[in-house]
């Protein structure tokens, strides 16, 4: 039977993804990512070396790994070209394993003009890399695709309606002026595309005929999803499984027999504006930022810091389908004598356990929560789940029951190795299937 992985963000990005996905790809013959661009940013580290993708699927790391660019992504061509050559830089074979959709959206210079300017009005504290802009442009149908590529006349055309496009909109709406040069960004295009043009094939068909095995990479989080997460501070793609099939051209029946994990830290992060019902703006918030490391890998930010909300990991669990979860940054709470989590949240006298649509209720429900002991002893590195200490073991045992969805693996430390199974899948053969709780 064909076996296929679905990893997603639990939560509104950083979850982790990068090193889970890079330990678990090694089971996958094919990594995909399907929706975002380089506003991703994915870190693995393997033998204390750092990696961090932007677009390229972490999975291609491993020597075996087809990665593939689908349609749902949007893509700048310089960054893609540039990560491409300084992984194969430090030794890696990439190209002849990467395969990119000529149906995926090309993120432009102007896009990232527009960014900036966007923010500059209703600030939501995005990447800046275009990403918003570039999916406008796709669902106004004014796009370039990889595939115009293939006629310079028509992506010369189309920069060209573009570009005058943009010049009145940040001339007449911004009173700004922008320094782009059309000759210059079509040249510089053309020549990135020629790089890569040897891999640019129908990634739909192509997944359609293969037999073995896939994992589709997510990313950012559902809480960043266009349409299920905290609108409008999300990012403009399906990040939660919602985007699976418009992102790959695959029907959704493909995905029936696809297994759905989604990554979630132990705590909760998010970058930029927006709700953010567990944020803490004291000192205990400092403490999960300075251990948890949580300033962006792809912007360098700082991240606002909170406990964890089971609200939002339910909503998660529900609106992806859920089957397992994958738990990080365990370790980061090793230091606390209370930890708490979100259970509920109440508003006017209600309580409720559901993720409100409405921004104005979120901005106004206070969580409720149950406070745990803190086990203050190191878990970081944990290989067992023997290594735990009963505290740790209440906290993961309780995060489960709410959830009605398995723990499947703890994640314990940055590297690939420090991990271990709560509920081994059953394709590792050769190893026991166990289950911990
Ligand atoms: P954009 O995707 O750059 O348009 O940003 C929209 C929102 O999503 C902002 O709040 C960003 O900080 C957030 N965001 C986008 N990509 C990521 C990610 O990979 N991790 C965490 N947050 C992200």
């Amino acid at each position: 039977m064909k076996r296929d992985l679905v990893i997603l963000g639990a939560q509104w990005g950083d979850e982790g993804k990068g090193k889970v996905v890079d330990l678990l790809s090694a089971d996958f013959d094919v990594a995909v990512r399907y929706q975002g661009g380089s506003n991703a940013g994915h870190t693995v580290v393997v033998g204390g070396e750092r990696f961090v993708l932007h677009l390229l699927p972490t999975g291609i790391l491993h020597e075996h790994t087809i990665g593939v660019v689908a349609q749902g992504m949007v893509v700048d061509l310089e960054l893609l070209v540039g990560e491409l050559e300084e992984l194969e830089g430090r030794g890696l074979r990439i190209y002849d394993r990467l395969f990119i959709s000529d149906r995926a959206h090309l993120v432009m210079p102007y896009h990232k003009v527009l960014d900036s300017l966007f923010e500059r009005r209703g600030k939501i504290g995005t990447t800046l890399r275009g990403i918003g802009p570039s999916y406008m442009f796709k669902y106004g149908r004014k796009g370039i695709r990889v595939c115009d590529l293939e006629d310079p006349d028509r992506t010369y055309r189309l920069i060209k309606e573009n570009l005058e496009f943009v010049q009145d909109l940040c001339e007449k709406v911004y009173c700004e002026n922008h320094s782009l040069n059309l000759e210059e960004m079509f040249e510089k295009i053309m020549e990135y595309y020629k790089r890569i043009r040897g891999r640019v094939t129908d990634t739909t068909q192509w997944l359609l005929k293969f037999e073995g095995s896939v994992l589709f990479e997510g990313a950012q989080g559902t809480m960043l999803d266009i349409d299920m997460g905290t609108y409008p501070f999300v990012t403009s793609s399906n990040a939660s499984a919602l985007g699976l099939s418009n992102g790959t051209g695959l029907p959704p029946k493909y995905f029936s027999t696809a297994n759905f994990w989604a990554v979630s830290k132990a705590y909760a992060t998010r970058v930029g504006e927006g709700p953010f019902p567990t944020e803490l703006t004291d000192e205990k918030g400092e403490q999960l930022r300075e251990r948890g490391g949580e300033y962006g890998a792809t912007t360098g930010r700082p991240r606002r810091c909170g406990w964890l909300d089971l609200v939002v990991l339910k909503h998660a669990v529900e609106v992806n389908g859920l089957d397992g979860l994958i738990l990080t940054k365990l370790d980061v709470l090793d230091g606390f004598e209370e930890i708490k989590v979100c259970v509920a949240y109440e508003l006017d006298g209600q309580v409720f356990d559901h993720f409100p649509a409405g921004l104005s209720k979120l901005s106004k429900v206070a969580p409720i929560y149950k406070s745990f002991k803190g086990w203050l002893r190191n878990t970081r590195g944990a290989r067992s789940f023997s290594e735990l200490p009963k505290e740790a073991l209440q906290y993961l045992q309780f995060i489960q029951d709410y959830l009605g969805v398995s723990l499947v693996m703890l994640s314990t430390g940055p590297e690939r190795e420090e991990y271990f199974w709560l509920q081994e899948p059953a394709w590792r053969e050769g190893e026991k299937t166990r289950k911990v709780f």
